[in-house]
């Protein structure tokens, strides 16, 4: 008998199976067995065999991936192996966006092509501003968001050619380098303020400042200390895994759509509250309790199930989110430039008394990455509701990873999970008159 293997005994026929584990990278973290090896167990012929019941993918591995590894028992999140603390104190956000993509950090030469072909793809369609000018003035900017993605896909036909590489990396560039083009004509848009062009002078989150805050200057000079906190904060939002909005990209992506709109599917999914949605939440829940004197109320009424606490928990992390870490260490260097926002304040407190509480510290609920990402962001001077744009625009570079690695994964197909069907088996139809409905 295999060693790496499960001997299942299915007690309706007495047969024994013997079903071979998987390991990936991490024998204790991430053995599995393949699903399709279940369906051999049946009761009769005619059965359709064993499927595995995970709603939500509490417990399923879709794919085998070699991008991101998160430890959520340890607070461990590496990228390609690299620690995010390394990542976030040495490296810059088009650096790792590199890495995320092709594996490996880029020499030299392969940096400064890569970063020429993302600033060289900054520009968009004029079409792109009429499209924008079309939302009402007070529109979500993700909503925005969603539909200029995927409008940027009739603009590039040839990119529904997805398996070929050349085709692939010229939709890269392009997605990566129009992220910030497309974020910042919606914030412009909502300010009634006219687009700005890039400037290829400037960095990547240097060229995002200036096309949101650029006024009657001739140049803009970005703050260095702001334009060095937002490319940490690019890089800690470029990837994790297998979370909500990546499987959207990926699972839009499997049935060979375009990148534009596998990006604009994840772009949705990331909007929702209970995902990138949450920093926006977070600024909104301190601003609802308004005052420190309010927080053990506020907790109370998590605990009888009437607020989440938002920017709390993890599907994953059942510790620190380390980027959660530092991203509160970030706020510091930020409020020297702009001021301290004063919710930092509450937000500490209310951290405080949350890890002190047994409700909290059962459930292993601790502060994840949009706890403090909001109070910086407002400090900033963006508005609340702007919050997951500066999410969505990072976390590019991590779907783009993710969408590769499945195109290419030769075990990856259309994605198209089964159901355990509880519905009514059959009825023959009734003419309306027939039916004894009120
Ligand atoms: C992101 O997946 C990723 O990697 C996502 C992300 C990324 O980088 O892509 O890390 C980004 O989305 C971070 C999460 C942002 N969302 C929020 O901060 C919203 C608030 N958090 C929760 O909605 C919740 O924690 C989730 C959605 C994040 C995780 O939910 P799970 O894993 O489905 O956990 P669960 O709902 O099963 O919760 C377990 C228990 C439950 O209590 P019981 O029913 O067992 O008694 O914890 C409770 C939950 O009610 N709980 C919370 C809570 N989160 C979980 N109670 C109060 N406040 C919370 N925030």
């Amino acid at each position: 008998m295999a060693t790496d293997s499960l001997t299942i005994t299915d007690n309706r026929t007495g047969k024994t199976y013997e079903i071979p584990i998987l390991y990936g990278t991490f024998p204790t973290y991430g053995a599995a067995i393949r699903s399709a090896d279940l369906r051999q167990i049946k009761v009769s012929d005619d059965d359709f065999g064993l499927m595995g019941y995970d709603p939500a993918f509490m417990n399923t591995a879709s794919c085998k991936s070699a991008i991101t590894h998160i430890d959520g028992e340890r607070g461990i999140l590496r990228y390609r192996g690299y620690p995010i603390e390394q990542l976030a104190e040495q490296s810059n956000y088009l650096e790792v966006a590199y890495l995320l993509i092709h594996g490996e950090l880029p020499s030299k030469a392969q940096h400064d092509e890569w970063v020429h072909n993302i600033t060289h793809h900054t520009m968009v369609h004029e079409n792109l501003k009429k499209f924008t000018d079309g939302f009402h003035y007070d529109a979500h900017p993700m909503g925005m968001m969603v539909s200029t993605l995927a409008a940027l896909s009739t603009f590039y036909p040839a990119s529904k050619r997805v398996t070929e590489a050349d085709n692939r990396k010229l939709e890269i560039y392009r997605l990566i380098g129009k992220a910030i083009t497309l974020g910042a004509m919606t914030y412009r848009h909502t300010k009634g303020l006219p687009y700005v062009s890039p400037d290829n002078d400037l960095s990547y989150t240097g060229n995002f400042m200036n096309m949101l805050w650029k006024m009657a200057e001739v140049k803009y000079r970005p703050n260095p200390i702001l334009e060095k906190a937002l490319d940490v904060l690019f890089i800690l939002h470029a990837d994790h895994e297998q979370n909500c909005s990546t499987n959207a990209m990926r699972s839009v992506g499997s049935s060979q759509s375009d990148p534009y709109c596998a990006a604009a599917g994840g772009t949705a999914a990331l909007y929702g509250p209970l995902h990138g949605g949450a920093n926006e939440q977070v600024l909104r829940m301190l601003r609802t309790i308004g005052s420190k004197d309010k927080i053990p109320q506020f907790i109370q009424d998590v605990k009888d199930r009437k607020a989440l606490l938002m920017g709390f928990g993890h599907r994953v992390y059942k510790n620190y989110d380390p980027r959660a870490r530092i991203i509160k260490r970030l706020a510091e260097q930020v409020f020297e430039v702009t001021g301290k926002n004063p919710l930092l304040e509450m937000a500490l407190e209310l951290e405080r008394i949350a890890l002190e509480d047994e409700f909290f510290v059962k459930r292993k609920l601790y502060p994840n990455v949009d706890f403090y990402s909001g109070i910086i962001y407002e400090a900033m001077g963006f508005p609340t509701d702007y919050f997951t744009v500066l999410f969505m625009i990072p976390r590019m570079s991590g779907w783009l990873a993710q969408w590769q690695e499945m195109i290419t994964d030769t075990e990856q197909k259309i994605a198209r999970p089964r159901q355990v069907y509880t519905g009514v088996a059959i009825r023959d139809f009734e003419p309306i008159e027939k039916r004894n409905k009120k």
